[in-house]
């Protein structure tokens, strides 16, 4: 974390800094863990996400039941409203949660005030991978994930109606494939794994065949597409 934060005193002032919020594994007080980060590394970010969904970390995930979660979001949140600087605070959710654990981040984040959820992480499901590494243990991305994610935020679209942006993550190669979460839901998008396959150009690209997609279905401006297709996921 210290090391963190003097690299991120030494940023571009030109670059945007989001920095993803977690704890350690053999925490006592993880929430205690995700403040200290926020507030060491606060001054220098230009949002901070809540990390509850990854399943690479022992227990992270059991955050996102509703009384954790809501007890760390106020810690969370305390510790940006004691910066110097008003930092937008996004949560993190993992893909494979029930319809009732949804309903119950989605009334949690709201209440505590939450500037954006982002949707989602990797996986644990398998199903319908075949081949030598199917079987391996983490969290999968990419390409088998994109469905899954999707479904996901377009049901947290219909559980907070516009209350609170959320973005779109999980499997994005393509602009047709962002296109799609915008159209499903998101507000923005964030990719990863395609970057490996593709390399950087691929913001560019994406950005461009946006333009295209929206113009072709008489859309003026990207948020007029936010959620217009909703039901296709839900
Ligand atoms: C190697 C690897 C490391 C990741 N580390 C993190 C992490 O530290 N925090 C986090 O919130 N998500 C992490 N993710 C999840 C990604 O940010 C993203 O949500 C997920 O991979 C789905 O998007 P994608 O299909 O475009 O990769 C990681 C993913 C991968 C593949």
């Amino acid at each position: 974390m210290d090391v963190i934060a003097a690299r991120l005193a030494r940023r571009p002032k030109d670059a945007v800094i989001g920095l993803n919020l977690g704890a350690n594994k053999d925490s006592d007080d993880r929430p205690g863990d995700f403040a200290r980060v926020l507030t060491a590394c606060g001054a220098h970010l230009d949002f901070a996400t809540v990390n509850v969904s990854s399943p690479n970390t022992e227990k992270l995930r059991d955050l996102q039941g509703k009384a954790a979660l809501g007890a760390l979001l106020g810690r969370v949140l305390e510790a940006r409203d004691a910066l110097e600087r008003r930092v937008p605070v996004f949560l993190k959710i993992a893909p494979d949660l029930t319809d009732a654990e949804l309903a119950d981040i989605a009334e949690v984040a709201l209440a505590a005030g939450i500037d954006a959820i982002i949707a989602t992480n990797t996986t644990l499901d398998r199903a319908g991978l075949h081949g030598a590494h199917a079987a391996e243990t983490g969290g999968l991305s990419g390409a088998p994930l994109f469905e899954k994610s999707t479904r996901v935020l377009a049901r947290l679209g219909a559980l907070t109606e516009g209350r609170v942006p959320l973005i779109g993550v999980g499997g994005i190669g393509s602009a047709a494939q962002a296109y799609a979460k915008i159209c499903a839901g998101a507000s923005a998008v964030q990719l990863y794994t395609a970057l490996i396959y593709d390399g950087l150009s691929l913001a560019g690209e994406i950005a461009g065949g946006l333009d295209r997609l929206l113009a072709r279905d008489g859309f003026a401006t990207l948020a007029e597409a936010v959620g217009s297709k909703r039901e296709d996921w839900t």
